[in-house]
């Protein structure tokens, strides 16, 4: 291989770096089309506020020192500094977000549809997982996990391009867990597994259901409920 092949190759790389930047997709669930441009100028999903009248309170958040409170079924409080509540992370395809734990609470198997994220713990500790998709034939989706401590950082996501993956976390320890997350998307969203698939309005069909799980009707109903 030639010198110019070699630099083609890395151009090539960089660009295509480039052109997979964070937050590639929309923002909003849909964009229904309107025929008057005139009628309004979205960027990201969000209109921009005229230059003139940003200030240094438009980039700025506080609170995310404070406890979240996890007295809920899961035992998990997430706190989001996101664009919706940061305003100038509009477009910058980074966001924070605290995630408090009581003693063997759970931030349940989801995915984001829109991000990768890196997580850090603070304080506790924190069993943390994540299932690979579209496994090859005959093999089963594959999980890895890891018990993380005070300093110590995952990637439930390592690939690139693979926002989807399912991943959870669960605190394994007796005292509360402090976690912060870091995600590649202005707003990550996220997708609960067990609510979309057991907790839709209408409930999905039970024969559904049946098949996925291989369980009876009774179980369903139970598990829907
Ligand atoms: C998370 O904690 C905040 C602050 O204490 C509280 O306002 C909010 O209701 C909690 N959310 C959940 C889902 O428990």
């Amino acid at each position: 291989m030639g010198a110019p092949f070699l630099i083609t190759i890395a151009a090539m790389a960089l660009l295509s770096s480039l052109a997979v930047a964070s937050d590639p997709s929309p923002s909003q669930d849909f964009c229904v089309a309107i025929n008057d441009p005139n009628t309004a100028v979205f960027v990201n999903g969000k209109i921009c506020k005229h230059p003139k009248v940003v200030n240094a309170d438009d980039f700025f958040f506080q609170g995310l020192n404070k406890l979240g409170n996890a007295a809920n079924q899961q035992g998990c409080n997430v706190t989001s500094a996101n664009a919706n509540n940061l305003a100038g992370l509009n477009t910058l395809g980074v966001s924070l977000a605290r995630l408090d734990f009581f003693p063997y609470g759970l931030n349940p198997p989801h995915t984001h549809p829109r991000a990768t994220e890196v997580l850090f713990v603070l304080e506790g500790t924190l069993h943390v997982g994540f299932v690979t998709s579209n496994p090859p034939n005959n093999m089963k989706n594959q999980l890895f996990t890891k018990t993380l401590n005070l300093g110590e950082i995952f990637i439930p996501f390592p690939l690139k391009k693979k926002e989807g993956l399912i991943h959870f976390q669960f605190n394994v320890g007796k005292m509360n867990v402090v976690a912060f997350v870091g995600f590649s998307s202005q707003n990550p969203r996220v997708n609960t597994i067990a609510n979309a698939v057991f907790g839709s309005n209408p409930p999905i069909s039970p024969d559904v259901i049946t098949k996925v799980l291989l369980l009876d009707n009774k179980v369903i109903d139970l598990l829907e409920a």
